[in-house]
């Protein structure tokens, strides 16, 4: 097989796909505004726009001023109507093998009955809510739940430890949390109210929780505060009004890792939100009606947000959703998920394709794969090796595999094939989808001639796009309008070929990511100069085969401190209780001084040169230490 092969789109995928014409490009080129105006068209607004895209406030543009709408109402209660009421909108399925569908009209139920729960516990429009739980139906029940009464969401992923809990209901000033006794992964509980428990002893704002019973795991229940989510739900009555929506108010902030250390609160609208992950979802994944859609990611994280909840619910189709690990309790996990609920696009990350790769195609041989019908990759570069695994063992070399680049800033999948018009290159994200302009540009922000390398960045604005980030407006603009004119920076390095296709190559900051999560060095040096023995911290992205990058961290200690096998461990244990599990170290390098250049400044090059081995630490220089690295 030639990793440099190009996929032109089969005859299958051709003929009944939704878009089979390369004029889309064009035509949306040639009038942005008009194409997503014919998008947002597909959406229920209780009053229309006045204008598509007001950009008299720029970069804060407005989507669809003077437009209408909720979330939810366009996720549910448009679909009653016809005869999608009675259609699977979610299979789920626990890890210990529990199974639960909702339809349609269910999740309406439910969804109405948790606004009005929400409701009796003081939550008002305009109120934020925080939530941290695991992957079960009730968290796109109480995000809908939200969105019906105009209060924000604000997901906390539940990987995440007390520290990053806490730092983001401060933020937004949450006043509800709702959260679970715990939530299954790899046969263990997650102790999620445990950690929100030692997370409020910081949060002033937070009146009341709301907490669902998954495990059965006893705990502690302060009396007055914590209310079981069961309780209030059997009283709840069904009927809740929507709340109709100005079109750029706030549908959710959603916090994710920026340089310079604390987590932003990314915003983003109701109405551009919506329209931009309705219309990629139904583009790039050839959305069929009697599709089964699988998106693997956690809901804590954007592509959950986009893709596992709003994007498929506003387009009316059936999500399988899965609480745990894709090896419990043995690696072929997902294909038998696969083959039970005959998912027909399968959309995860290429970590966990690396961790197929290496658990070998014998645990696929004896499931029917044959629903399959397209494939989608996120999150991460994926290598042509990775992509042609996939391709022939998951995808039986029949289905297209769809490389999405997006970020939680963007909302939405920005670059993309369309399955039926786009050829696909290996290892390639291909071009932007219709309506969305992209560049690859040097320094000074020219663009840079075909098979060059410079910083990938969006010239015009798209529907999901951010609006601002929580509480801090100037530093919206200083992170992405101000690098270059008029243009959006995105923090990757891209290359583009002759033919217009991106190659994305990684963050061009202090961002790593690791097995498709985004982590910012900055925060784990913070967290780990909190530990009493550290005086500084310097973490690095090392390279990782199965993902993609790893956090290795060097670290000079207090005097009187020397650097053990123990105390690296207690450092490791230390940034999982303050961040999470996905920040954990996967080294630490003890050393007696960091490397600085003359003006002072940390060298992180050779501190990452050093880690992935390229080059010999100098014996008596500063960081010899790192060579007896544990
Ligand atoms: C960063 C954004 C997109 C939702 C999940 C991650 C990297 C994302 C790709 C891809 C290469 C990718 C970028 C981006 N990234 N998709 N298909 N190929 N890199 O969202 O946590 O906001 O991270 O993920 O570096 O900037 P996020």
């Amino acid at each position: 097989m030639n990793e440099r092969q190009t996929f032109q789109p089969s005859p299958e995928t051709c003929s009944g796909a939704g878009v089979n014409d390369k004029a889309i490009y064009r035509e949306a080129a040639a009038d942005r505004e008009t194409f997503w105006a014919g998008q947002a068209g597909q959406l229920d607004w209780f009053k229309p726009w006045e204008q598509v895209l007001d950009e008299s406030n720029a970069p804060f543009y407005r989507w669809f001023a003077g437009g209408k709408l909720n979330a939810a109402y366009n996720c549910l209660d448009r679909h009653l109507k016809t005869e999608r009421k009675t259609k699977a909108a979610l299979i789920f399925e626990g890890e210990p093998g529990d199974q639960r569908v909702l339809t349609y009209q269910e999740l309406y139920r439910e969804v109405t009955k948790c606004a009005n729960v929400l409701k009796s516990m003081g939550v008002r429009r305009g109120d934020r809510v925080a939530v941290y739980l695991p992957m079960i139906p009730e968290l796109p029940v109480v995000m809908l739940a939200c969105a019906r009464i105009g209060a924000p969401h604000s997901v906390v992923f539940s990987g995440f430890g007390p520290g990053s809990l806490c730092d983001r209901i401060n933020d937004c000033r949450a006043k509800l949390v709702v959260t679970a006794d715990g939530g299954w992964r790899r046969g263990r509980i997650t102790p999620l109210k445990d950690n929100c428990d030692e997370a409020l002893a910081g949060c002033p704002s937070v009146e009341k929780v709301l907490l669902v019973r998954r495990t059965g795991k006893e705990v502690n229940f302060t009396a007055g505060r914590d209310y079981w989510y069961h309780d209030l739900m059997d009283g709840a009555p069904a009927a809740c009004p929507c709340e109709q929506m100005d079109a750029g108010d706030d549908l959710f902030i959603l916090y994710t890792s920026g340089p310079a250390g604390k987590p932003k609160g990314i915003v983003h609208s109701t109405g551009g939100y919506l329209t931009g992950v309705a219309a990629t979802h139904r583009m790039v994944f050839d959305l069929r009606d009697d599709d089964v859609f699988w998106c693997t990611a956690d809901i804590g994280w954007i592509t959950g947000h986009s893709y596992a909840v709003y994007g498929p619910l506003a387009n009316g189709c059936t999500s399988v959703l899965y609480e745990g690990g894709p090896d419990w309790p043995q690696p072929d996990r997902f294909w038998a998920l696969i083959e039970k609920y005959g998912v027909n696009i399968l959309y995860t990350v290429p970590t966990a394709i690396r961790s197929f790769m290496k658990w070998g195609t014998a645990w696929l041989e004896n499931y029917d794969l044959s629903s399959l019908r397209l494939l989608g990759s996120v999150g991460e570069p994926i290598n042509p090796e990775t992509w042609l695994w996939y391709h022939q063992h998951v995808g039986g070399g029949r289905c297209p595999v769809v490389d999405t680049w997006w970020q939680t800033e963007t909302g939405m999948i920005l670059i993309a094939p369309l399955p039926g018009v786009t050829p696909l290159k290996p290892g390639s994200v291909t071009v932007p989808v219709p309506g969305v302009e992209a560049a690859v540009v040097d320094n000074a922000g020219n663009p840079v001639p075909p098979c060059g390398g410079g910083y990938l960045v969006l010239k015009t604005p798209w529907p999901a796009m951010l609006s601002t980030i929580y509480g801090d407006p100037d530093r919206y603009v200083a992170q992405y309008w101000s690098r270059f004119e008029n243009a959006y920076f995105t923090g990757d390095g891209a290359r583009w070929d002759e033919d217009g296709y991106f190659q994305v190559m990684g963050r061009v900051d202090d961002i790593i990511n690791v097995g498709g999560h985004r982590l910012s060095t900055v925060e784990i040096e913070s967290a780990l100069a909190e530990h009493r023995t550290v005086a500084e911290a310097a973490v690095i992205g090392k390279s990782h085969k199965l993902k993609g990058q790893a956090v290795s961290a060097f670290v000079t200690l207090k005097e009187g401190f020397t650097g053990s096998p123990e105390l690296a461990a207690e450092l490791k244990t230390h940034v999982t209780r303050k961040i999470g599990a996905l920040a954990r170290p996967e080294d630490i390098f003890f050393t007696p001084e960091m490397p600085r250049t003359r003006s002072g400044k940390i060298m992180r090059r050779l501190l990452w040169e050093m880690a992935e081995g390229r080059v010999e630490a100098d014996l008596d220089g500063p960081v010899a230490a790192a060579r007896h690295g544990i």
